[in-house]
């Protein structure tokens, strides 16, 4: 019997509602079909910048799917640790997005990478679940930059009975020492996030523990310049923000023969 045919259904009409759509890590060939249709179903799209005038990545990534007939709608979120200009920020954007909802658009929120991890859509849903909770919200879920560095790589994230780990890197070096030890042990991949300078202490610290050959940096991934490289062959002083580590350090005992 022939396989049945796969149908893609109509592009969804437009209609009222805020859509949270993840546009992967820099590619725009990365978003998913329910992403480009969500975009193009948009009256408004809006996206994150980190500074008033500023273009925002995840609008970068999209820009080829949205059209110059669509509303745009920056949303300022500072790059801060400090607690209440964040807050304001997450509030803000909520309300901004409540409203042009409640005045009858199709909305979406861009967010670079998945719309779950480490997103700043993910302060955004919580604040409309809390001030706005009449609020329609769906979530396309996107490519994360784990995920494309490990494809771009052509690296096994997680085998059998292998955990993988996602966090941000330790922002010291004896609880990076530590967590190391915990993966070796129970068979973790780890994947840190936000390596940045970081990497300054992380890279004579994965040489020192014989990690360096086995790791896998990925920088800027599916951006033109991306840079995806084994970490022995990456510089110290070379991360940026958007830059993370794949660290393996172990195999499982049963794979394909040589
Ligand atoms: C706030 S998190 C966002 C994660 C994103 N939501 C995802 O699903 O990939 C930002 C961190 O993700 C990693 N990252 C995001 N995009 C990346 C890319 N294109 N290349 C390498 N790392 C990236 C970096 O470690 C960066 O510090």
């Amino acid at each position: 019997m022939p396989p049945p045919e796969f149908t893609i259904a109509p592009v969804a009409p437009a209609g009222p509602g805020l859509a949270l759509v993840g546009v992967g890590p820099g590619d725009p060939e990365l978003l998913t079909v329910a992403a480009v249709r969500a975009i193009a179903a948009a009256d408004l799209v809006a996206y994150p910048v980190a500074r008033e005038g500023g273009e925002g990545m995840a609008a970068a990534i999209a820009a080829p799917w949205i059209t110059p007939s669509q509303r745009r709608l920056p949303l300022l979120f500072p790059m801060t640790e400090a607690v209440e200009p964040r807050r304001l920020a997450w509030r803000a954007a909520a309300d901004s997005l409540a409203a042009a909802v409640a005045e009858g658009l199709a909305v979406v929120l861009l967010c670079e990478g998945d719309v779950s991890l480490f997103a700043t859509s993910s302060y955004v849903l919580l604040a409309l679940r809390r001030f706005h909770p009449a609020c329609p919200v769906r979530l396309v879920p996107g490519i994360s930059a784990v995920a494309a560095a490990a494809a771009a790589a052509s690296w096994p994230l997680a085998l059998q009975r292998e955990a993988l780990m996602i966090r941000p890197t330790p922002e010291q070096p004896a609880d990076l020492e530590a967590l190391l030890d915990q993966a070796a042990a129970a068979g973790v991949v780890l994947a840190l996030l936000k390596l940045g300078a970081r990497w300054g202490w992380v890279r004579p610290l994965l040489e020192r523990r014989g990690l360096l050959e086995q790791a896998l940096f990925a920088r800027r991934v599916g951006w033109p310049d991306q840079r995806i490289a084994s970490a022995a062959s990456v510089a110290g002083g070379e991360a940026p923000y958007f830059a993370l580590l794949l660290i393996r350090q172990g195999w499982p005992a049963v794979l394909p023969e040589d």
